[in-house]
């Protein structure tokens, strides 16, 4: 024991304390917390809350395939990619932020990460209002999480807490079918480009709101191609993929990975990984059997054509093989489709996703 009060010996259990303390945080791949921000397809929860709102999946078959075969709100057979991306961080999935207003201890609540995602939430505050949070909302209670954590721990504390986070955000698909969805004397006066700029432009002040905040690690989740929905295929006579809806996920996905790259290098600090799910979903739907799908253009659960005339409510049908569909109900994955996407997301590489993946962006 002597030994061990000498200077050296005491050095070298410093050293070893901090190997170990830093293979553990390699372990758990850097994440302090996961904060999610977005639309249906990261929602664990929230919309449970809202009680007059219709966007919901807190019924079956909705998590046919969930722990206990349990209905939480996920629009999915299973989990949704806001889950595999905690698992792959080594994080429990952050809860929703409607689920914990009456929790005693905030702190204890928020530190690891909380999901303000609601179904149905677009950039822009008029698509589905009232049916779900808006993006916006879903920053003010950001920032008042932000604000509570502060005023708990101190501002430093919080801002080197959140540097190691990582911010997910997945939005833009509820803008884009609600403009598919409108009069063609709309579109004449707002064009389909024009549209996608302005949901560009909205999201750099949102984006740069959440940036004040001291958010430091983006990772954003483009949208997929939309018009390859059941939803958007059955609308068309030959069951292909609407063309339009196709397009503006393209000019979407263009226009935020360029926003993203412009802010990286205007404000200090940030960093971000692009997700390009539309290049990533397609591939399956093209090569369908590489990645062990065979059905592509069909819903698993829902009734009528390519199971989207109804949704997935309780009197809908589902199919018994959910591994080998990409669609679970006319517009959201299914858990086999979330947990490969997320792969990519998590530790792929270009043209999937980039600069960087998730896991580099934790190791920053
Ligand atoms: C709440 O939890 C945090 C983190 O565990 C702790 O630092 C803080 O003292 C707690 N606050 C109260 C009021 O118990
Ligand atoms: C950034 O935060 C400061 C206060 O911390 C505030 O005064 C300023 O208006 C904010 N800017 C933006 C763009 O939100
Ligand atoms: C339907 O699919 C065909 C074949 O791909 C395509 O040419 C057409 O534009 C599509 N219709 C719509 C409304 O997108």
């Amino acid at each position: 024991m002597a030994s061990l009060s000498s200077p050296a010996a005491a050095a070298i259990a410093v050293l070893l304390l901090c190997c170990w303390c830093s293979a553990r945080r390699c372990e758990a791949a850097g994440a302090a917390g996961v904060y999610v921000l977005g639309d249906s397809l990261a929602d664990v929860g929230n919309n449970n809350h809202l009680t007059f709102s219709l966007i919901k999946a807190d019924f079956p078959h909705n998590g046919v395939d969930f722990a206990g075969h349990k209905a939480t709100g996920r629009f999915s057979n299973g989990k949704n990619s806001a889950d595999f991306l905690a698992e792959k961080l080594g994080l429990p999935t952050s809860p929703p932020y409607l689920s914990l207003s009456s929790s005693s201890n905030k702190t204890d609540a928020y530190i690891g990460g909380v999901s303000f995602a609601s179904a149905g939430s677009g950039v822009l505050d008029s698509t589905n209002k009232d049916q779900c949070i808006s993006f916006n909302k879903q920053i003010d209670y950001y920032s008042s999480v932000y604000a509570a954590l502060v005023q708990q721990l101190g501002t430093s504390q919080v801002q080197a807490h959140l540097s190691n986070s990582i911010f997910v955000v997945v939005i833009g698909s509820n803008d884009i079918f609600h403009y598919v969805k409108s009069s063609s004397a709309d579109k004449l006066k707002n064009p389909a480009q024009q549209f996608v700029d302005s949901m560009v432009s909205s999201l750099r002040g949102q984006l740069k709101r959440i940036y004040n905040l001291s958010v430091r690690k983006f990772a954003f989740i483009g949208t997929g191609p939309l018009g390859c929905c059941p939803s958007q295929r059955n609308q068309n006579k030959t069951g292909d993929c609407n063309v339009e809806a196709n397009y503006l996920s393209v000019q979407y996905n263009k226009g935020v990975s360029s926003l993203l790259k412009e802010m990286s290098i205007e404000l200090s600090g940030m960093s971000y990984s692009f997700f390009d799910a539309y290049t990533a979903l397609y591939e399956y739907i093209n090569n369908p059997e590489a990645y062990g799908f065979a059905e592509v253009k069909a819903a698993c659960c829902g009734l009528g054509d390519l199971n989207a005339k109804i949704a997935c409510i309780p009197i809908s049908t589902y199919c018994s093989n959910r591994r080998d569909h990409i669609f679970w109900d006319f517009y959201h994955p299914t858990e086999a489709t979330a947990g490969m996407l997320t792969s990519i997301l998590f530790d792929g590489s270009v043209p999937y996703v980039y600069p960087m993946n998730v896991k580099q962006l934790a190791a920053l």
